[in-house]
């Protein structure tokens, strides 16, 4: 039998105070308990490791009601709160991710001498702002783009206007409304008419600072449209991806002052009423959503070999998501000069799309075109678990109910 390569050098040796933990996309992240702060680096080495997905054979992973892991190994009857795959880690090289590029990297110099001729991306949102930018960047280098939007005037004009910009451009319109689960099952129906296959999935779409609203299937729209929807579409375009695909999700650096409870989570949380809601908070838990998916996504799909990664493209970058308040709309204007544009707010999401020493990674959160450590928060798979679980719940109840 293959025995794998057990670390054992003193260097690697943990200092006091520190844990080796493993996160749902099997990278090693470092605890210190003292000072309740985890980092992806090893604190002595500097180096990054991972694990392999799956236990080894004869262990199960046991959750008590108190939400205490332990793992079991069947053959000895050995129970340990240690992570079994820990001892299997193996280093993930810094120099194949070394970072090429930064905050002010724009799209196109990420594309530069790609050519995307027989791919398709899929971008949701894609008639403004940040996803628009990503549409028309990865269209400039052969990328045939499907517009998943819900405005058919506004596309068509946005999509006549690449067009002129460049006559070979491939792009095609399939209206989709996020805030409808039927909507987005036509929708999904079309793209299966019509395509093969899907390279790009990007999940872009979002709505921020809305007034306490509704959706046609009863939820409250900042999570249907950020979420669930997402959600849902990834599922029924399952088929159509495969190891020459990515999911990217486009998220928020905002995860961070999320509120979601990292256990019991319950559709009212998700899905506040109106009594419970502040929009920012909304918005920033959504955004969290966003990752604990991503990270799920890349647990589930990994037989599959879709590279799965959430990304945040910028703070207050200049688009039509202040719309919803003359306040937002005044701050995002003032601090335009000192934000990204939106060359360099779509970065992120091309480089997870198409980087090429990306290939067979997955699960990880992007920020400026390079890793970044999300939340403690994003990285707990129980909340990850429980999210997928309660998401299905509440698309089978509307489904059940149209
Ligand atoms: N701008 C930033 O500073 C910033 C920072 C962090 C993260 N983000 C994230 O980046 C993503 C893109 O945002 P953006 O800044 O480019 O905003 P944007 O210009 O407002 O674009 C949002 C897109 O989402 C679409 N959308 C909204 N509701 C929809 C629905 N019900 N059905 C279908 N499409 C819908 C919009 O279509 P309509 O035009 O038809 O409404 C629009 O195309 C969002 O996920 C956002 O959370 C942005």
């Amino acid at each position: 039998m293959d025995h794998c390569h057990v670390e054992t050098d003193s260097e690697d040796e943990l200092p006091s105070n520190w844990e080796e933990r493993v996160s749902a996309n099997g990278f090693v992240h470092y605890v210190n308990v003292a000072k309740n702060h985890i980092q992806l680096n090893h604190p002595r080495t500097n180096k990054m490791k991972r694990v392999p997905l799956d236990l080894p054979y004869n262990w199960k992973k046991r959750v008590d009601e108190n939400n205490k892991v332990t793992y079991y190994n069947e053959l000895e009857n050995r129970e340990t709160s240690t992570d079994p795959r820990l001892a299997f880690s193996q280093e993930f090289s810094n120099d194949k991710l070394r970072q090429r590029f930064d905050s002010s990297t724009k799209a196109v110099s990420i594309l530069y001498g790609k050519n995307l001729t027989g791919h398709v991306a899929l971008i949701t949102g894609s008639s403004s702002g940040i996803g628009y930018e990503t549409a028309k960047s990865l269209s400039n280098f052969g990328c045939e783009i499907i517009f998943a939007c819900r405005n058919e005037k506004l596309t068509m004009e946005k999509m006549k206007e690449l067009e002129q910009e460049n006559s070979r451009a491939k792009l095609n319109f399939i209206q989709v409304d996020l805030t409808n689960l039927k909507s987005c099952k036509t929708f999904c129906d079309k793209v299966k008419t019509q395509y093969q296959h899907i390279n790009y999935l990007i999940l872009n779409a979002g709505v921020f600072g809305l007034p306490y609203s509704m959706t046609s299937d009863n939820l409250e729209t900042t999570f249907q449209v950020c979420h669930l929807s997402h959600f849902y579409i990834t599922q029924q375009l399952s088929s159509m991806l495969n190891e020459n695909s990515r999911v990217i999700v486009v998220s928020s650096e905002s995860h961070r002052f999320a509120n979601l409870p990292a256990m019991p989570l319950t559709k009212e949380i998700l899905n506040p009423p109106p009594s419970k809601y502040w929009s920012m908070l909304q918005y920033n838990n959504v955004k969290l959503c966003n990752i604990l998916f991503a990270m799920e996504l890349a647990k589930r799909w990994q037989s599959k070999g879709v590279s799965v990664f959430a990304v945040h493209p910028g703070n207050l970058v200049s688009t039509n998501l202040s719309r919803n308040w003359w306040f937002y709309k005044l701050l995002f204007a003032a601090v335009k000069p000192f934000t990204k544009n939106l060359q360099q707010a779509a970065s992120t999401t091309i480089y997870c799309s198409v980087a090429d020493e990306l290939k067979g990674i997955s699960g990880l959160y992007f920020n400026n075109c390079y890793i970044c450590q999300s939340s403690k928060l994003s990285l707990n798979e129980n909340l990850a678990t429980d999210l997928w679980n309660i998401s299905n719940e509440i698309i089978n109840e509307i489904l059940q109910k149209t």
